[in-house]
């Protein structure tokens, strides 16, 4: 199926690589125009140019609000308003909890929590403005449902932003804003090869170790691809998802039920 987004305007952040990136490419599919909005300008041109004339990059760092302000008056005047902003930037770190560092503990709250929180603000006032209502769809993640011994700050990122989902979502249905999320589980790409060496160096494992471990304990049978992702991510930017309110799904190959 095509054109369940067409003219829709998005902006995706944290789209210059991996899962943001499989998901502009979806919504351009989909007759979408994708703002790849990244902290890696360079990046995201490039990306914007491999995915087509209906992409284009901007400049973005969620950690500051100057930047989020840019970033929307470009989407606004490149794309005459946005329906859809995917918040989909985040950072990984890992640590016992006795090394956990407050450098570590400010930089992921910072872009994982307040960085969601202040781009869905930005997003909301202008889709409230342009009353035309919305979609915003926030990536949580597995980490977001329990604990992990060796990722208590990423894990509590998470939590927050299922909360933050939550919060958001009832706050802005009256605008005809649904905001819901994501929480995959383990998906293969650059990010979780940084995420495997951490594991690596904590754990004393070789190497891709860590990888072939939480692929095999998955019960679909392996770890996620980007592009499994991309249907949800379809279906919560589409009309037939305006009723579903301040949710978040578990994609992630049945990992977890909740
Ligand atoms: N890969 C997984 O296994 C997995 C699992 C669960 C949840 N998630 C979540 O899915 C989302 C995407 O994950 P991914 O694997 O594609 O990550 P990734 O690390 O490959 O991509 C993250 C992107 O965010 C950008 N970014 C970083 N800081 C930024 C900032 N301050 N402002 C703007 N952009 C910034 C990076 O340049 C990069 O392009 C994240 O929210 C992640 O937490 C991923």
């Amino acid at each position: 199926m095509t054109g369940r987004l067409q003219d829709k305007s998005a902006l995706i952040t944290g789209s210059a690589r991996g899962i943001g990136r499989a998901f502009a490419e979806a919504y351009v599919r989909e007759g979408a125009t994708v703002a790849i909005a990244d902290i890696d300008l360079a990046r995201a041109e490039q990306t914007a140019q491999e995915i087509g004339d209906k992409a284009y990059a901007v400049k973005l760092d969620v950690t500051d609000q100057a930047s989020i302000d840019a970033a929307m008056r470009s989407v606004e005047a490149r794309a005459g308003g946005l329906d859809i902003l995917v918040n989909n930037a985040a950072l990984f770190d890992l640590a016992p909890i006795v090394e956990i560092s407050r450098q570590s503990y400010d930089r992921l709250f910072s872009i994982n929590v307040a960085g969601t929180l202040f781009m869905l603000q930005a997003a909301a006032k202008s889709m409230i403005a342009a009353g035309r209502g919305g979609k915003i769809i926030n990536m949580a993640s597995q980490a977001g449902r329990r604990g992990e011994g060796l990722v208590a700050v990423y894990c509590a990122t998470k939590a927050a932003v299922i909360s933050l989902t939550q919060s958001a979502g009832l706050d802005l249905i009256k605008h005809g804003i649904n905001v819901n999320a994501i929480a995959p589980g383990v998906v293969d790409g650059e990010h979780w090869d940084g995420v495997d060496a951490l594991f690596a160096k904590h754990e004393g494992l070789a190497l891709g170790e860590k990888k072939k471990m939480v692929g095999q304990s998955v019960p679909f049978g392996r770890m996620g691809q980007a592009q499994d992702l991309t249907g949800m991510a379809i279906f919560l930017a589409t009309p037939e998802a305006d009723y579903i309110v301040a949710q978040t799904y578990n994609v992630d190959g049945g990992n977890w039920m909740s």
